[in-house]
């Protein structure tokens, strides 16, 4: 066997008795599946039985003789293995909140609302400390599950209510960061030079226009600094024997990134 050991010391992945081991992605082209150590996977190439001690890096036969590669899970696998509940945000948009606000090890983030938690996620696996809210509490149930798959439930603290209703109970200036993924996000912005320590930033998601322009308001309205917000729009780029061009797949635009900061 070789490659990285996938063993996840987390407490939340398990206790006494159970396993304590994440789940591993077994890939051979496009086929992919997600099985716990020790656990079977049939697939139409026949079955795979997944050793307990398995590491990233080994492979596996099925009982027919095909080869699958072992994974662990990173960051993208998350958006695509969480279980889901509210809309996940898209790996890139994830990436752009992280260069924004420069997010890091030791930092404290605010985010709201939970949903899926891929945000969460990727902020904790970035080295965040994530202190996380969502209103429904059958999606925070789920969201702790996604963060005990992911690896990061002792760096994400998933909190069930409705974040506006706990402004009181937070600590002001304790946090480095706030991400809003809420139709109720100016309600937060409000709160956001109350929340934040000098220089740090807030990060707010939206599909649509017309919250995003009452988030630009509010923000400047609070007196944060450089409120700027742009579109967070691709191309995937095609390239074939005829030439080079964006696809024409009518998938472009995922939402609006604002990002202030308080002064
Ligand atoms: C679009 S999803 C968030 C997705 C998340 N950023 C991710 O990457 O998986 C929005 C979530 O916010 C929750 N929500 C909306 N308003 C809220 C509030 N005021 N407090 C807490 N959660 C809220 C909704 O229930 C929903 O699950």
């Amino acid at each position: 066997m070789s490659g990285d050991d996938i063993e996840d010391d987390s407490e939340d992945a398990g206790t006494e008795g159970e396993s304590n081991r994440v789940p591993v992605l077994l890939v051979r082209g496009d086929r992919e599946y997600l099985v716990e150590p020790g656990g079977e996977q049939g697939t139409d190439l026949g079955v795979l039985e997944v050793p307990t001690d398995v590491q990233s890096g080994d492979t596996i036969e099925t009982h027919l003789g095909d080869e699958f590669q072992v994974r662990r899970l990173r960051g993208p696998d998350l958006f695509h293995h969480f279980e889901r509940t509210g809309a996940p945000m898209v790996p890139r948009d994830i990436g752009l909140v992280i260069g924004e606000t420069g997010i890091a090890g030791g930092d404290r983030v605010l985010d709201a609302g939970t949903g899926t938690g891929v945000l969460a996620a990727l902020l904790a696996r970035a080295g965040a400390e994530v202190v996380t809210y969502e209103q429904d509490a059958e999606f925070a149930d789920v969201a702790r599950e996604n963060m005990a798959l992911g690896g990061v439930a002792d760096a994400v603290d998933v909190r069930t209510g409705d974040v506006t209703d706990e402004v009181d109970a937070l600590e002001p200036s304790s946090f480095d960061v706030m991400t809003l993924d809420t139709a109720d996000a100016p309600a937060m912005v409000e709160h956001a030079p109350d929340l934040l320590v000098d220089g740090g930033f807030v990060a707010v998601y939206s599909p649509f226009i017309e919250s995003t322009r009452e988030v630009a308001r509010t923000a400047r309205e609070v007196g944060l600094a450089n409120v700027t917000t742009r579109e967070t729009i691709q191309r995937e780029m095609q390239f074939d024997d005829r030439g080079s061009r964006p696809t024409t797949a009518p998938v472009g635009h995922t939402g609006y990134l604002t990002i202030a900061r308080n002064e």
